[in-house]
């Protein structure tokens, strides 16, 4: 084992340390395309578009190049009283591919910034119209950051158990987690019983409920969820009905990734709200966007007197030209790219490499939703019984995969990828043969 200068001095997220002391992490020193090298010259093929960015596969020529101009141009410059030209197009370049609906774009850093923005606008513009709706109802499974705000709209146990207690008023819907359909059904008979809970809640406390959060169509970091359009429309109806504030979480969804521009576009309606990150810069630079209607935003005008309608918000990096030139380039690249024939033969394909799987043995649960695809670990396929916790068989499955050259990042025991739209058939099935490989291997030694 090659020994880390200076590992000893990190604090790794989202992973036990004692794993790294048996599998230290990988040291990646160059990337091109959908591949991954490390300091010895091992390559590896990124499966997961390292935490769902890398729309258009590392070290892109025309982001690198987008970012390279705007470097000798202009780093930063602060946005208050200033802007810059790049975050201009950006804001333009958003504007051509944004619902129409949605007119005001405010910047901030990542994904969880770009919902704690929502949430506070929520909040804000109940409160200037004289109510005092302040609470948040989100769906059982949902993920939305990890800042505090954000966590406290998320349902994932493992992340958001402790904090909960900090939290007032929250209240959480049944997850759509077809697989394990509460209802006892399957995407065919869906009737999106699931969201007779958010039903529940809006009759019992709706007028309290400033805002609904959620990751329309896919719950990502519960397991790649995909969830049928008649859950999606359940929601927006429910929360019109109850004057509820949607706030689409579209950080992962966003800018192609399942097949749409945005995932709200399957079933056709426009949220009040949308937060838009991971792949708006093609994995370059992080920027963020919360995109808000007009109705929304008209409450916040008023007069330089009028200090309770200054949304009081803002990150030093907020609107940074280096992020907002990749994004420029990115989206050029999402529009030329990633809605057309090809990539839709393209995610057809990878979805049908992905059912192939459905021949082995402890793999169930097979869903695909354009270049979001899964399947889920089970001991017994027939009653959908898990493994044991610490049968790690999904862990093993990755190491295993990993010295194949290949990443995953299994959430749970869901094994997802997450291809740039410009993967190769020969990619994918060279994705697809490790990964079969490394299960066989993964099974052999529980
Ligand atoms: C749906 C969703 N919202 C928000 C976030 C948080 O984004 P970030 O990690 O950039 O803060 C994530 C991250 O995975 C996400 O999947």
């Amino acid at each position: 084992m090659k020994s880390l200068p200076a590992f000893d001095r990190l604090w790794m997220p989202f992973t036990s340390h004692q794993d790294y002391e048996d599998c230290p992490p990988v040291v990646i020193n160059r990337g091109e395309g959908i591949y991954l090298y490390d300091t010895d010259g091992k390559r590896y093929i990124d499966a997961v578009g390292s935490w769902w960015v890398s729309s258009f596969g590392h070290c892109n020529p025309e982001i690198s190049a987008a970012v390279k101009a705007q470097l000798d141009k202009l780093e930063h410059v602060m946005m208050a009283g200033f802007i810059s030209d790049a975050t201009m197009e950006l804001t333009a370049a958003l504007s051509e591919i944004l619902p129409k609906q949605l007119t005001k774009t405010f910047y901030s850093d990542n994904g969880s910034t770009a919902v704690e923005v929502a949430m506070k606008i929520a909040i804000q513009y109940h409160a200037l119209r004289g109510s005092e709706r302040r609470a948040f109802v989100s769906l059982g499974g949902g993920y939305h950051g990890d800042t505090l705000g954000a966590m406290s709209v998320g349902a994932i146990p493992l992340y958001h158990d402790l904090f909960h207690k900090r939290f007032k008023e929250q209240y959480f819907t049944a997850s759509p987690y077809c697989f394990r359909c509460p209802a006892g059904k399957c995407s065919k008979d869906c009737d999106a019983d699931c969201m007779n809970s958010l039903a529940h809640i809006l009759e019992q406390r709706g007028n309290n409920i400033a805002a609904c959060v959620f990751e329309p169509m896919v719950q990502g970091a519960a397991g790649m969820r995909i969830y049928p359009t008649k859950v999606l429309r359940q929601i927006f109806d429910l929360c019109r009905q109850y004057g509820v504030i949607t706030i689409a979480d579209e950080v992962a969804t966003g800018l192609g990734r399942t097949g749409k521009m945005f995932a709200c576009d399957h079933v056709g309606i426009t949220p009040d709200i949308m937060c838009v990150a991971k792949g708006l810069t093609g994995g370059y630079l992080p920027i963020a966007v919360t995109a808000v209607s007009e109705e929304i935003y008209s409450e916040f005008k008023g007069d330089h007197l009028a200090s309770n309608r200054i949304l009081n918000h803002g990150h030093t990096f907020t609107g940074n030209p280096l992020a907002s030139s990749a994004a420029v380039a990115a989206i050029k690249l999402t529009r030329e790219n990633a809605l057309t024939e090809s990539a839709r033969a393209s995610m057809a394909h990878f979805s049908e490499m992905l059912k192939h799987l459905d021949d082995r043995a402890h793999i169930s649960g097979i869903r695909s939703l354009g270049f979001v695809g899964a399947f889920e670990l089970v001991k017994d396929k027939n009653t959908k019984q898990k493994f044991p916790p610490e049968a790690r068989v999904a862990f093993k499955l990755s190491q295993k995969a990993l010295e194949k050259g290949l990443i995953l990042r299994p959430l749970g025991d869901t094994v997802y990828f997450m291809p740039p739209f410009n993967v190769t058939a020969k990619e994918l099935d060279e994705i697809f043969t490790l990964t079969k490989e490394a299960l066989n291997e993964a099974l052999a030694s529980v």
